[in-house]
């Protein structure tokens, strides 16, 4: 399958070829490196990254409401009224730069691994569990919307 898309990929891009073999820490191959940099840069820019980050929030909270409970300052409020709120907007923007720092540093194994510990520290304490970070279908909904 790796080597139908690298054939696919030279002709769109002649002269690109990634490496194919998987990091051992973290799986990722320079072409997987590439394609997660590639993708989150559609969703990143800094004119748009922090609506992106409430738009996430919003539509997060829409499909697990009890997520939004553990948040102080959103439990209880409506959607509507959190679209326009600056402490949603900051909290958003926080986390979407964090992400960046991920996608910023992918690869680089030993850093990668520094700064998601960093933030799995910070929330285990708030009774966060690896299965709330299984978010992909929400992230696919706020991609396709127009
Ligand atoms: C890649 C995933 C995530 C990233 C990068 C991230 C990042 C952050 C950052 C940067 C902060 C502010 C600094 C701090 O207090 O640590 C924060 C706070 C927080 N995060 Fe996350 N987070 C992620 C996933 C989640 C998930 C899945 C939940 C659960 C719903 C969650 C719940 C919270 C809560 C409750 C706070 C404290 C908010 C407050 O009271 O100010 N986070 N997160």
């Amino acid at each position: 399958m790796g080597s139908v898309y690298s054939y696919l990929m030279s002709w769109v891009y002649p002269g690109m070829t990634y490496d194919l073999t998987p990091d051992p820490v973290t799986g990722l191959s320079e072409r997987d490196c590439h394609a997660i940099m590639d993708t989150w840069a559609l969703v990143a820019d800094r004119k748009s990254i922090k609506q992106n980050g409430v738009e996430f929030f919003l539509t997060y909270f829409k499909a697990y409401p009890s997520m939004q409970d553990l948040f102080p300052a959103f439990k209880g409020r409506p959607l509507d009224e959190l679209r326009t709120s600056p402490a949603l907007r900051a909290h958003a923007t926080s986390v979407m730069y964090a992400i960046k720092s991920y996608v910023g540093t992918v690869d680089d194994a030993e850093t990668l691994a520094g700064l998601v510990t960093k933030m799995a520290t910070s929330h285990v304490p708030r009774g966060i569990k690896a299965e709330n970070l299984e978010v992909r279908t929400e992230i696919l909904k706020i991609l396709v919307a127009p």
